[in-house]
């Protein structure tokens, strides 16, 4: 099978664009190029317009106020708050009795909330918060299975002003840790144990070794998902159930600033140390509903799921925010795709008759390599819109994933953007764009993107470049929590005045856009980002190891496989042991994502003279391609050395 993007076979495969069926179009939000129009008339008065679809205490001053670049502001001034927008409004609207939020279990079990029980459950969760001291601009940490309470937590943070953090379930106790420190937050709300391939994975007893080591923690909420037992510190550990019974189901929302902070995402950068993202309130959801609006072309009967964690951005923009904001039915599950059979997801989508489905390309591979027939066993006549994120999808991925899923009939929307960008920046719209399988195609209506050289020159249609935001977005993250010096230096300093994205890309002869993937130190490990430097760092935490260097080597179905070279301290030996616990080392130390498939034990790591690890050699070898220009190394024979003992493997 033929991964990501290469550049070859997609200018060899040249396939036709596929236009959009004249019954999709019919029916579809757009289905001309009159929002594009529109945008490129007048930018911020199209953002204007898009603002105006939601409910305002108070109109904002200023559309945008770019008086002190890259710390650009939106909708200056206004005033909303998020749950009311999603909840109250829309009940007034008269979609109090439409399903909200739909939930199955890994077990079977299942949930169903309208919007008026999800109000009462939102209202009583913020009566909790504050109960617990919980004020606006407080921060706290959610660390959560995919169940309706980590939703519903989400939404209770947003009606009183607090920030949430919400923190991948998967990620280690150490990796809680670290966030739970740097966002300073006051509390937790975490489960006794999530499910996950019929096993139970403790959570709170895990979190227990470093709940100790963050002294400003003042109360720890725990839902009993699992009914796995563990050693409540009492004063500080609660229960969300009993918490929750003896809560109003009223609660008046909190009026916000446009400008105030809606929530921290960590993220992996080119450092150890995680970025966290910050994302505000209005302009976040202005470009969420948007997007959501005109990509997944929203309508009344849909039941539309987004099969992300809620620990990433795709999970709080479109599972959460902008599903609700639109007033559409959103599905979780708690569980993944090949449990506790290979057709779990199609057997949903028949169930549960899912009509719009957004997940990634490394799930679409895997979905491939299974096989056709768990497809088949089931009915999928339901879906009339696919959509693809995380990373570049392959062709033929694309193209399976058009014939086997869509039946040939859905379109599917190939989305860019990144927990920065808050929301969908490169996109089609379904009803309007002729697809390219494996190209995002071009910008959403009120963005501007271009693929620079070297020098800050948009390229020519076919040469590389990187790809940049040339103008500022209503949902743009507005500093890293607690390093703006970060913030500037990592996406506005290569081209001043320009936003930098981190991706390599090219634009064909029609205008498409071709991402080709992270150009700097950040691998794309099955759709979800982690820093090179952040594994390395976990790596030399061993005693065994001196220094690592850590590249991502192409893999058919994850996207990038982590692989290592480690160089060992004195006293120590390389061998099969060693390798396992380096591997569980880094898997505590950040999470399974981050354990690395390959660790290879070498002398010396091949560095320039200036002393910078060459990851691009160590990527050759991995991938047993040729080694290209080895002048600057200061040792050429370490290559040789390491080339050997990886062959010999
Ligand atoms: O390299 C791009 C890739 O994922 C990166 C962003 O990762 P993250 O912040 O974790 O957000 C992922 C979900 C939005 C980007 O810099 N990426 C994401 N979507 C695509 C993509 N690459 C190509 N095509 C996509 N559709």
């Amino acid at each position: 099978m033929k991964n990501r993007q290469d550049d070859d076979y997609v200018k060899e495969n040249q396939f036709e664009p596929l236009q959009p069926a004249a019954n999709f179009a019919k029916t579809a939000q757009v289905n001309d190029d009159s929002l594009y129009r529109e945008a490129k008339k007048d930018r911020l008065a199209f953002w204007a317009k898009m603002a105006d679809n939601l409910t305002w205490n108070n109109k904002w001053e200023r559309i945008l106020d770019d008086d002190n670049p890259p710390y650009y502001k939106w909708f200056t001034n206004g005033k909303l708050n998020v749950s009311e927008n999603f909840l109250d409004i829309h009940i007034k609207n008269g979609l109090g009795d439409k399903k909200a939020l739909i939930f199955e279990g890994e077990k079977g079990d299942s949930l169903a909330l309208t919007y008026k029980q999800l109000l009462e459950e939102v209202c009583k969760f913020s009566n909790v918060l504050t109960k617990l001291g919980i004020k606006k601009g407080d921060t706290i940490t959610i660390w959560m299975p995919m169940i309706p309470e980590a939703i519903i937590a989400m939404l209770g943070c947003t009606r009183i002003g607090a920030i949430h953090s919400v923190v991948f379930g998967g990620f280690s106790p150490e990796a809680l840790k670290d966030r739970i420190l740097d966002s300073k937050s006051k509390l937790v709300v975490t489960a006794d144990g999530a499910n996950r391939r019929g096993k139970v994975i403790p959570m709170r007893s895990a979190a227990d070794q470093v709940l100790d080591q963050c002294p400003g923690v003042e109360k720890v909420v725990i839902v009993n998902r699992t009914g796995t037992s563990y050693n409540s510190k009492s004063g500080r550990d609660l229960s969300w159930s009993e918490l929750m019974a003896d809560a109003d189901h009223n609660f008046e929302p909190v009026t916000m600033d446009a400008e105030d902070p809606l929530f921290i995402l960590y993220s992996s950068g080119t450092t150890g140390k995680p970025k966290g993202i910050l994302h505000t309130t209005g302009g976040y959801l202005v470009g969420v509903k948007t997007t959501f609006r005109y990509v997944f072309d929203h309508r009344e009967d849909d039941l539309y799921w987004c099969t992300a964690d809620i620990g990433w951005i795709t999970g709080h923009s479109y599972i959460v925010y902008g599903p609700l904001s639109n007033g559409s039915s959103t599905f979780i599950y708690e569980g993944t795709p090949d449990y506790p059979g290979r057709d779990r997801f199609w057997e949903l989508i028949e169930k549960y008759q899912v009509t719009v489905f957004y997940t990634a390309p490394t799930a679409i591979r895997s979905f491939m390599r299974w096989g056709d027939q768990y497809v088949d066993m089931r009915d999928l006549s339901s879906l009339r819109l696919l959509g693809s994120v995380g990373e570049p999808i392959n062709p033929e991925a694309w193209l399976w994933y058009h014939e086997h899923i869509g039946k040939g009939k859905c379109p599917i929307v190939d989305t860019w953007w990144q927990t920065e960008t808050g929301m969908i920046m490169i996109t089609p719209l379904p009803g309007v764009t002729p697809l390219k399988p494996g190209s995002a195609s071009w910008a959403f209506p009120g963005i501007e993107v271009d693929v620079f050289d070297d020098n800050g020159n948009p390229t020519e249609a076919g040469q590389r470049g990187f790809l940049v935001i040339k103008s500022p977005w209503p949902a743009m993250l507005r500093t890293l929590h607690g390093d703006p010096e970060r913030f500037e230096n990592t996406y506005w300093q290569q081209y001043p005045g320009f936003y930098f994205t981190g991706d390599g890309a090219w634009k064909d002869q029609d205008g498409y856009l071709w991402i080709m993937g992270r150009v700097d130190d950040v691998l794309n490990v099955s759709g979800h980002r982690i820093g090179t430097m952040e594994v390395e760092s976990a790596l030399v935490e061993h005693p065994s190891a001196a220094e690592a260097a850590v590249i991502g080597k192409v893999h058919e179905i994850k996207g990038h496989a982590i692989t290592a070279f480690v160089t060992l301290k004195e006293g120590y030996e390389g061998s099969e042991e060693l390798v396992q616990e380096l591997k569980s080392h880094v898997g505590k130390k950040i999470g399974a994502i981050a354990r690395p498939e390959e660790i290879f034990f070498t002398y010396e790591l091949p560095k320039t003279r200036s002393g910078k690890i060459m990851r691009r050699l160590l990527r050759d070898i991995a991938e047993q391609r040729d080694l290209g220009d080895v002048t600057t190394l200061m040792d050429p024979q370490v290559v040789a050395s390491i080339k050997e003992g990886y062959t010999e493997k």
